[in-house]
């Protein structure tokens, strides 16, 4: 196929969607102006698709860090870790998430996204086995191509299905390192750890947990969903990224392993790319301090994620199996869920639309993420407006007494896995035999 020909397809299977509004992949806020608000062509807009957790983009003494970082150091390292690209800033940043976690060491990568190509496959080598949930994130996902070991998918969060795979492998020689998420992005769902640990030690398998999005968010110190089920100690690799509850760019890999240094010679997203600015670092820092201080945040990022699963719930919404900071609204159809992101945006909200072939189970989402730093004045506007948008879609009904009759139909409220929140019983989950292999974008 040629050049042109590849263009036209893929503006072919785009084209559709873009005509019905904004084209989702390039939008340009004119400003930011705080973590939960910006300006789209002159138009307030309130926040709902983020992955800022903590609301610390706008942190003052994250600020002031990230300031005098660039006063001291200046703007940018101008190469890669193993070049002159390690300045001492490195240094600290990686002691300090290694302190965070109570753990031996850890690498700091440019992303999250290069820190789990980095990890993988420099860990899971030639002979090796990776056992991966389908679910997985694209970073994970490219990780295994990048890999020379061999890539075997689980049925997502199926630890019967992932000691099947095993136990299919036990004879094999090579390292099994099986990698699961904290909370999945896209439907808010968390792993079941506690299970998948045991499946792992049975079987003599090692873990990585990417807690992209759990960090900052789960535990009683913020340390992700290891932490809140108690399985610190088993988890042999965790996963970062300072993208999201951080407020900054980044990621990290940290762990007891002796061996976790070595890697630093064989990584090559670690030694082909340059290194985080003076500025990312200091802010960063002063994040993990930020959380060490302020459990209160969590409290509020829970609270908040219950107001605005409940509210979305009520209305009558179809949501993902758990509230949680990711809160997805099922959609019947690509061309709806575009037209439902668009008409938000018109009316003042933003979130995030995602789409088959970047969902689980070719799913069609409108995802909100919220934040600590969201007002209850700001979720209950948000929540006017998804009835308002919701009702004009026909995807709800447009009075109150029908949608209470539907949200009673759908059964009682799920689990809440994080924060301080008391847990519910469980609305049946998606079924997982349901789930694709679609790698998420
Ligand atoms: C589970 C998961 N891992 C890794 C990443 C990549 O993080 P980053 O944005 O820092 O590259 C993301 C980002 O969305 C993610 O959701």
């Amino acid at each position: 196929m040629s050049l042109e020909d590849k263009v036209q397809k893929i503006q072919e299977s785009f084209g559709a969607l873009k005509a019905l509004g904004r084209d989702p992949t390039s939008l340009e806020f004119d400003r930011v102006t705080s973590p939960t608000e910006a300006e789209l062509n002159g138009k307030k807009m309130i926040l709902l698709g983020t992955n800022n957790y903590l609301g610390l983009t706008f942190d003052e003494s994250c600020v002031a860090a990230a300031k005098g970082a660039i006063d001291q150091y200046g703007t940018g390292t101008t190469g890669s870790r193993i070049a002159n690209g390690t300045y001492g800033l490195h240094k600290q940043l990686e002691q300090r998430v290694a302190d965070f976690y109570g753990k031996r060491s850890a690498m700091v990568y440019s992303t999250g996204y290069t820190a789990n190509l980095g990890s993988i496959s420099a860990l899971a080598q030639s002979g090796d086995q990776l056992l991966i949930d389908a679910d997985s994130h694209a970073s994970i996902y490219d990780a295994c191509r990048m890999s020379d070991a061999e890539v075997i998918r689980f049925r997502h969060n199926d630890p019967d299905n992932l000691a099947k795979k095993l136990e299919r492998l036990q004879d094999r020689p090579g390292d099994k390192i099986v990698v699961t998420e904290g909370i999945y992005s896209m439907l808010g769902d968390s792993a079941p750890l506690k299970e998948i640990v045991a499946v792992k030690k049975e079987y003599g398998a090692y873990l990585m947990v990417d807690e992209a999005h759990s960090l900052g968010v789960m535990g009683a110190k913020g340390r992700g969903l290891c932490e809140q089920d108690d399985v610190e100690a088993d988890c042999d690799f965790i996963v970062g990224t300072f993208s999201k509850s951080i407020g900054t760019v980044g990621g990290f890999c940290v762990s007891d392993h002796p061996g976790l240094d070595a890697l630093r010679s064989i990584s090559r997203p670690y030694m082909f790319t340059a290194s985080l600015p003076p500025a990312v670092i200091a802010a960063a820092q002063q994040s993990f301090d930020q959380i060490d201080a302020n459990p209160q945040l969590r409290d509020r990022l829970w609270r908040n994620a219950r107001i605005l699963f409940d509210g979305l719930e009520a209305l009558g919404f179809k949501l993902g199996p758990e509230v949680s900071p990711v809160v997805a609204i099922m959609l019947p159809g690509k061309e709806v869920a575009v037209r439902f992101w668009n008409a938000l945006m018109v009316a003042g909200v933003y979130t995030n639309i995602a789409i088959p072939p970047s969902t689980p189970n070719a799913l069609s989402l409108l995802r909100s993420s919220i934040s600590a730093a969201h007002t209850r004045d700001q979720i209950a506007t948000a929540l006017d407006v998804f009835a308002q948008v919701g009702a004009d879609l026909d995807l709800i009904p447009a009075n109150k007494a029908d949608r209470r009759r539907l949200a009673e139909a759908q059964g009682p409220l799920r689990i809440v896995t994080g924060g301080n929140m008391q847990a519910k019983p469980v609305q049946a989950p998606v079924q997982e035999e349901q789930r694709s292999s679609a790698a998420k974008g």
